[in-house]
Formats: structure tokens, C-alpha cells, sequence
């Protein structure tokens, strides 16, 4: 049965949706249906194709109420939208249907596990959240809530777990087994991530806590993910409250990637490695899937909390999903690259090589806004260059600068000009590893996006720009000389398929 809520959820976005056109919208990055859109949920496989839940709010362009808006996808690339999957409807989830996971049980039907919010008055008369772990369960389209919800709650926590702080449990299934990971804040006030396991999916019980946090990487560790890729294990957490750590953490909200060995019958996950996963502006709450073919794949939020009050006038959508992308583990660090599905749409195929540049120039079919380009700089002549820039979202006003600065290592995004007249942070930098000057960079550019991928995935950096379209052009520039190659491909969609 359809609730109330979660009805009239979908007879709005069904009202209202189709009137944003397509060309108001990213040409392939997820968006939400209509209002807004953060966290990826239940990302995985359900019946051979690739569903995609997100937090949303449609009914207005911030935050609010949280429902699950639903898509899916048979390449990544494309996504078809479904109507709403859940609203809160419910006294255990009256303040919010939050962050969680999904998964294929072995009758044919598909599981979502999520965090049902309630709020109520603390001694001191604050509000604050009750967090439980609830499931429903359905069909691709439709969700039946669980009757005995919910499934976690307060005396499944280990000592000293916080019930406010409990929250975006990420589900997988492993033979006979199904396991939760799920973010708890411990008595220490930092983050923590929970084990639980389960026959059936409805019954829930404590194995361990995966991992703390001991006040090092932020506060409140939110939407975990847990799994094995390359022989290592990963657990990636979007932490709150992060303190700066030279290039690699920047303050407030982060993301972490703590690579290890699990030892799921003896000490459990063993820490080895710690890195942030996206070095730009827009990254959080990444959430991965174990794609038929074995790739694991991953999809975020391509936004921060720290600059949503940043959005364009009235927009009618707000909050878009990163391109999805392969991971991969090389000697103890994260790989990412775009979805190979990507290169299907690849079209107008333009090449410059050895391209000498020392001052601003711009090439021949280099321009456009939806776009893969691959740009590759190498050092020329005795000295080495001060510094490589590229401008792309450029007109008179304009730009979005990339600049590598090989004295001290670092790759910079500066969106300062890119549409967005907001006091908020507009430039990032990271170490980028030193290859002689040597540097090589793929740009995904999509109407409201850039994503830079380092050196063949050694490193990735997300940016949001709301610069008008009419802003296409591209230029490089040297301080000092270099040789570039330069590889670019439009990317092209028939615009009618893309939406469902
Ligand atoms: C992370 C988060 C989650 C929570 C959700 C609420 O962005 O704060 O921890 O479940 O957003 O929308």
C-alpha cells in the first residue's frame, strides 16, 4: 500500500518534474527528479540493472524531510527515473528516511535497509534524533515498510554508542549472510563503524566495530562502506567536522579511505593506509557496488555541505551525483577513473601532440562544455616550467582555472569565476605525486561540472560551476615552456533516450 506521503511525493514529482527540460539539467550526471537531491542510497544491483536511490526532498530546492527519490541505469551513464521509493510515513521514521543501502535477496525481491529519524525532546528540552536502522522491502518500484521496524536500535549499540548519532547502514550479502556497515558515534564523541550480520535480513545482531576514529579524522563518521578490492580491504566514511590536515584533509566535511587486511574471524580490519578520496570542492558520501563484471564501482554526492547555501536563483533541481567511477588498489592507494561505459558517447575526436606552449593558447576544436579531454604536459627545453594552466567554462568573465605547479607538487581547481557569486570556498589544492613535470590529466566536463582524474586515476577532484553555457572556450597556458598533447572527444547524448 502506497502511504499518504509517499503518494502525494509522487504525484508531485510527476507533476512538476517534467517541466525542468533537459537542457536545464546535467547531459549525464544524475540529478534529482525535481527539488533536492544528496546522499547516494542503495546503490547496487537488483535484477541485473544498476538502481540508484538518493536522499531527496522534492519539494523544494533545500534539504527537508528526507524520501528516497529513485533511478537506475543499464550503463552509468544514462539513468531512468522511477517514482519516489519512501517517504517518511512512519513514528520511527516521522523526521526523515535517511541514508542506507540496498540488496537482491535470494527470493527476487530487493531489500533496502535505511535510517528512520524521529526526533524528540532531550532533558534540557533540545530536540534531537532517535536513530534506528529500518527495512523495507519490494519490487524495483514499490516498498512494503516492515512491520516489526525497527530492526536496530539502542540496545543493539556497543557501550557508549549514541542513538542520535546511528545512522546510514550500507548492505551486502555474502553467501548465506548478509552484513550491515553502519556509522555510530562513540563515547569519546568521534566516529566509529559497526558490523552487524544477518540470516534473513530482518533479524540484526552486533559482530564488532570495523573501525574508530579517536577524535583523528573528524567527529560523526556518516555513510560507511566496507569491502575487499585488489587483495586489500577498503572502508571509506565521509567524516563531519574534519581538522585540516596539510593538503590531504581540508576542514569540515571529508571523506577518508582506510585501506587494511581484514581478518574477519581473528582482529578484524587492520589499518594500514589513510587518504582522502576526492580532492576537489564537491565529494561526499561515496557509496559503492559490485558490479556483475567484478568492478566495484563508485557514486557520491557531488556537493559539500559547507556550500549548498551556494545554488543558482530558483533553481528547480539542486545536488547531482559524480560520474561513476572503477576503483582500483595500487600499492596501498585508491585508484579512480570514469566508467569505461563513458567512452561509448565519446564523439568528434580531436589530437594535438607536442603542442609547444608558453604563453595563452587556445587549439583548434578544443571548446565545449560536455566534453572528455585528455591533456598530458611534459617539461621542454633546460629549465623546468613555474607553472601549467588550463581554463576551461571560459568567456570574457569567466573561467575554471586547473593549474599545476610542479616546484611544490600541487594541482589547484579555482572556480572562483565560475557562476556561483557566493562567499564560499572556490579553490582547492593537493599534492600530486612529482613525475619530473610530467603530468597527465583527464577532464570530464559536463554543463554544471568539472572532474579532474590525475595521472590514470592516481587521484580525482570534483567541482561544481553554474557558469553559462555560452562560456566554452578552452585555453593553456605555461609559465615557462612545455610540449602538451591533447586528446578531447564531445560527448554526445540522444537527449531523448536520457530521460525516462
Ligand atoms: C550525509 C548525511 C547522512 C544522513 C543524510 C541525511 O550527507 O548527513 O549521514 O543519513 O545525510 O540526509
Amino acid at each position: 500500500m502506497t502511504s499518504e506521503p509517499l503518494q502525494k511525493a509522487r504525484d508531485f514529482e510527476a507533476q512538476y518534474g517534467p517541466h525542468i527540460p533537459d537542457s536545464e539539467r546535467p547531459a549525464f550526471h544524475a540529478t534529482p527528479t525535481i527539488g533536492w537531491m544528496n546522499d547516494p542510497n542503495g546503490f547496487s544491483f537488483y535484477k541485473g540493472e544498476c538502481h540508484l536511490f538518493y536522499q531527496y526532498h522534492p519539494y523544494s530546492n533545500e534539504w527537508g524531510p528526507m524520501h528516497w527519490g529513485h533511478l537506475k541505469t543499464r550503463d552509468f551513464i544514462r539513468w531512468e527515473r522511477l517514482p519516489a521509493a519512501l517517504a517518511p510515513d512512519r513514528d520511527y521514521d516521522a523526521a526523515g528516511c535517511f541514508s542506507g543501502g540496498a540488496v537482491e535477496l535470494p527470493d527476487g525481491r530487493q531489500l533496502l535497509m535505511y535510517t528512520g529519524v524521529q526526533r524528540s525532546h532531550n532533558a534540557e528540552g533540545f530536540l534531537q534524533d532517535v536513530q534506528t536502522q529500518c527495512v523495507a522491502i519490494g519490487d524495483g518500484i514499490d516498498y512494503e515498510k516492515l512491520l516489526d521496524n525497527p530492526v536496530l536500535g539502542g540496545k543493539d549499540l556497543p557501550r557508549g554508542g549514541s542513538t542520535i548519532d546511528f545512522r546510514d547502514p550500507k548492505v551486502w550479502r555474502e553467501g548465506d549472510t548478509f552484513y550491515a556497515a553502519i556509522g555510530n558515534r562513540t563515547a569519546d564523541d568521534s566516529g566509529a563503524v559497526l558490523l552487524y550480520r544477518s540470516g534473513d535480513g530482518l533479524k540484526w545482531e552486533f559482530v564488532r566495530t570495523l573501525d574508530r576514529c579517536h577524535n583523528q579524522y573528524g567527529k560523526m563518521w556518516e555513510c560507511p562502506d566496507f569491502f575487499p578490492l585488489d587483495g586489500k580491504q577498503v572502508l571509506m566514511t565521509s567524516p563531519q567536522e574534519m581538522n585540516p590536515v596539510g593538503l590531504e584533509f581540508h576542514a569540515g566535511n571529508g571523506t577518508v579511505c582506510l585501506i587494511g587486511d581484514y581478518e574477519p574471524e581473528g582482529k578484524g580490519f587492520l589499518r594500514q593506509y589513510v587518504q582522502a578520496i576526492d580532492y576537489g570542492l564537491d565529494f561526499y558520501a561515496p557509496q559503492t557496488l559490485l558490479a556483475p563484471d567484478g568492478r566495484r564501482v563508485m557514486v557520491a554526492w557531488m556537493q559539500n555541505w559547507g556550500t549548498v547555501g551556494a545554488k543558482p536563483y530558483h533553481c528547480r533541481w539542486f545536488g547531482q551525483m559524480t560520474l561513476p567511477r572503477e576503483l582500483a588498489v595500487k600499492s596501498g592507494r585508491l585508484y579512480q577513473n570514469p566508467v569505461r561505459e563513458l567512452e561509448n558517447y565519446r564523439s568528434c575526436c580531436v589530437m594535438h601532440s607536442n603542442i609547444p606552449v608558453s604563453g595563452e593558447v587556445n587549439l583548434p576544436g578544443v571548446q565545449g562544455r560536455v566534453l572528455d579531454m585528455t591533456v598530458t604536459v611534459r617539461p621542454t627545453g633546460g629549465e623546468m616550467y613555474r607553472w601549467f594552466r588550463i581554463r576551461v567554462a571560459k568567456d570574457g568573465e569567466h573561467e575554471t582555472i586547473i593549474r599545476y605547479r610542479p616546484s611544490d607538487g600541487t594541482l589547484k581547481i579555482d572556480r572562483t569565476r565560475s557562476g556561483l557569486p557566493h562567499d564560499i570556498v572556490h579553490t582547492r589544492s593537493f599534492l600530486v605525486r612529482y613525475r619530473e613535470g610530467e603530468i597527465k590529466l583527464r577532464i570530464i566536463l559536463d554543463r554544471f561540472s568539472v572532474e579532474v582524474f590525475v595521472n590514470d586515476g592516481e587521484q580525482a577532484a570534483s567541482a561544481v560551476v553554474y557558469t553559462r553555457q555560452e562560456a566554452a572556450a578552452i585555453t593553456f597556458e605555461a609559465g615557462g615552456s612545455v610540449l602538451m598533447d591533447v586528446e578531447k572527444y564531445d560527448l554526445t547524448f540522444d537527449e531523448q533516450e536520457m530521460e525516462g
